[in-house]
């Protein structure tokens, strides 16, 4: 068993400690509500949405999780072990707190919740980026108030040009608007065929903590690149997977990027990368999404329940505690926003 502890090995709490840390936290959580409201609103949206990744383009119910049975010994914590294999929920979405269409500049995020047990899930949350626009919990959420229910184009562009810059400084706003073009702008054919970062850090029990992704399978020809006429439709990721897993699985692995020191690897700042070459990623398993008709009715009404499900990096157990400055501020944020479209305030 490991030490309950040793994740403070790695991590320096904002204001000096987990209590200080943790009022910070609950006002950036009040702070991500508002955004939710002014989503909304501007959305005319008929109830609360998820604050982000509020549209999905697929939820289903019965993917495998499979760790790989020549895992490393030094990986081998926990559910983690040769071998093993757990049903999944999947759901892919887009990450704006408003529904628009496909087409439109975003990241794209993909939640994995592996059912380990009745009591035991390990929520795994990645965006198609390796690194977030955010070094931590509080640019995160100056960003996203600057840019709530910013619909256009050319209201996006001016946020980011003239308020973003105001509200965290010059610097931090060049920065950012820099991480942005690398990932965002990016026109994407399939999510099928995408990669996704943690971005952030969590502890894989006495092995430190490591940084996760996804990296596309095996899963048929690649997509087409996706023409105007493709484009026009809002929906066009959803149909190009729905088209994919009728014909094949769909399948990703799942690898691990090992912490080195807090210099080239660090556990608090989520904007700066783990570059390869430090800490190359290491294949621990397949996820895979079986063959299956998403249009189907049983299938429409699964994605449904999927939809009022919530997925945080906290589902989970101390030995994969999530880390870092972000990380830790996803505890209160994501309770506050899954409360409030869920009605459970
Ligand atoms: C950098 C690492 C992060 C990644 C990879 C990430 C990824 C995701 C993904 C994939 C979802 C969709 C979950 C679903 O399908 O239900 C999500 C939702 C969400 N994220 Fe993040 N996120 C990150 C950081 C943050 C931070 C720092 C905040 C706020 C401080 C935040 C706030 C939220 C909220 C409020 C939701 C909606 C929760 C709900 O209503 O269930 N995220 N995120």
């Amino acid at each position: 068993m490991s030490d309950p502890r040793q994740h403070e090995k790695y991590e320096q709490y904002e204001g000096g400690s987990p209590q200080a840390e943790r009022l910070v936290f609950a006002e950036l959580a009040e702070r991500i509500v508002r955004v939710q409201r002014v989503n909304q609103d501007k959305g005319r949206l008929s109830g609360p949405e998820r604050a982000f990744h509020a549209k999905a383009s697929l939820g289903v119910d019965n993917a495998r999780l499979r760790f790989h049975p020549d895992l490393p010994l030094g990986l081998r914590e926990g559910y983690a072990q040769p071998g093993a294999e757990y049903r999944a929920l999947v759901r892919l979405s887009n990450a704006s707190g408003i529904p628009r269409p496909d087409a439109v500049p975003d990241l794209r995020g993909i939640a994995v919740s592996v059912l380990v047990s009745d009591d035991e899930r390990h929520d795994l949350l990645m965006t198609n980026a390796p690194v977030s626009h955010a070094a931590n919990a509080r640019e995160f959420v100056d960003f996203a108030e600057v840019m709530a229910g910013a619909g256009s184009t050319a209201a996006i562009a001016w946020r980011l040009l003239v308020r973003l810059p105001r509200v965290v400084g010059r610097p931090t706003a060049a920065r950012m608007r820099r991480t942005l073009n690398q990932t965002v702008a990016r026109k994407v054919a399939s999510l099928a065929e995408e990669r996704y970062w943690s971005r952030a850090p969590i502890l894989w029990g006495d092995a430190g903590p490591v940084r996760y992704q996804l990296r596309p399978g095996p899963s048929g020809p690649p997509a087409a690149r996706p023409d105007r006429v493709a484009r026009a439709d809002p929906g066009y990721l959803r149909a190009e997977l729905a088209r994919r897993l009728r014909a094949r699985d769909v399948v990703f692995e799942l690898c691990l990027q090992r912490f080195a020191d807090e210099t080239r690897t660090p556990v608090e700042d989520a904007s700066a990368e783990w570059p390869e070459t430090v800490s190359p990623p290491v294949a621990v398993g397949l996820l895979t999404i079986p063959r299956q008709d998403i249009d189907s009715t049983e299938a429409l009404a699964t994605a449904r329940r999927v939809e009022q499900l919530s997925f945080t990096p906290w589902r989970t157990t101390e030995t994969f505690r999530p880390l870092g400055n972000l990380n830790r501020s996803r505890e209160a944020v994501y309770g506050a926003s899954s409360a409030r479209r869920l009605g459970q305030e």
